[in-house]
C-alpha cells in the first residue's frame, strides 16, 4: 500500500487532481491490480463454453456439445506456472510483462477468445483511476485489526463478494456484485469523495 501510494503521489505531484495520463506512469499500481486479479479473479470459472465439434486435447477425447468450464482461478495459482502462487507479490510483474487481456493463458481474469470480456479497457482504466484517486487523496488504516488477520478467503458463488463504501453514510457494507457493476460502484463514491477532500 505504502509503495503504491508513494508512486501515485510522486507521479501526480502537486496537481489538484489525478489526470488520465498520470495513471499510465503508475507501473507499480498496475502490478498491484494484476496481482489482485491473479489471486482473486472476479469470475473464477469464466463463462461456460460448449464444444462445437469433438476434440482431442492431450489424452482426453472431448465429445461434441460438452459443457466446458475453464478454471481461471486454479490456472492463476498453478505452482507450475507461478512462483509462490499463494503469495501477494505485485513485484512479480515488474520484470515479467505478462499480459492480462487474454494473450497469456496463465493470466486470464478477463477470459479469452471471442467470448472474452468486451469491457477490459473500461474495467482496467476505471480500476486504475479510482485506486489512484483513493491512494492520492486518503491515508488508509485498519481499525483494530492487523493486516494478517483480514480474511481474504473467497466464498463460493457466481459473483464475488465486495465491500462497498457508502458515500452518504461513510459506512462499509458487503455486497454481491458482478464485475460489470464493480467499475460503476467504485466510480460512484469517488465523485463524492473528491468533492469532500
Ligand atoms: C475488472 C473488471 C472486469 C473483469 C475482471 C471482468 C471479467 C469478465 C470475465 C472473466 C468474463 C467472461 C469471459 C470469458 O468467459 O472468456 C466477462 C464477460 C463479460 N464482461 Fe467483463 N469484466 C470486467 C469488467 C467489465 C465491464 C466494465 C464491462 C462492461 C462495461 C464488462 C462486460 C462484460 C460482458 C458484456 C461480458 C459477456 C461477454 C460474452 O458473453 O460474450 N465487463 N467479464
Amino acid at each position: 500500500m505504502k509503495k503504491a501510494q508513494e508512486e501515485v503521489r510522486k507521479v501526480v505531484g502537486r496537481k489538484s487532481k489525478v489526470e488520465e495520463n498520470d495513471v499510465n506512469q503508475m507501473n507499480y499500481l498496475n502490478c498491484v491490480i494484476k496481482e489482485t486479479l491473479r489471486l482473486h479473479p472476479p469470475v473464477p470459472l469464466l463463462i461456460p463454453r460448449q464444444t462445437t465439434s469433438s476434440v482431442k486435447l492431450k489424452s482426453f477425447d472431448i465429445p461434441l456439445k460438452t459443457k466446458v468450464f475453464i478454471n481461471a482461478w486454479a490456472i492463476q495459482k498453478d505452482p507450475e506456472l507461478w512462483e509462490d502462487p499463494e503469495e501477494f507479490i505485485p513485484e512479480r510483474f515488474e520484470k515479467n510483462q505478462v499480459d492480462v487481456r487474454g494473450l497469456d493463458f496463465k493470466l486470464i481474469p478477463f477470459g479469452i477468445g471471442r467470448r472474452g470480456c468486451p469491457g477490459i479497457s473500461f474495467g482496467l482504466v476505471s480500476t486504475e483511476y479510482v485506486l489512484a484517486n483513493l491512494l492520492y487523496w486518503f491515508d488508509w488504516k485498519l481499525h483494530g485489526q492487523d493486516a494478517c488477520s483480514i480474511d481474504m478467503s473467497e466464498m463460493c458463488g457466481l459473483t464475488s463478494d465486495c465491500v462497498l463504501l457508502s458515500s452518504d453514510t461513510g459506512q462499509f457494507s458487503k455486497a454481491n456484485c458482478l464485475p460489470t457493476d464493480l467499475a460503476y460502484c467504485l466510480s460512484f463514491p469517488l465523485a463524492k469523495l473528491e468533492l469532500a477532500s
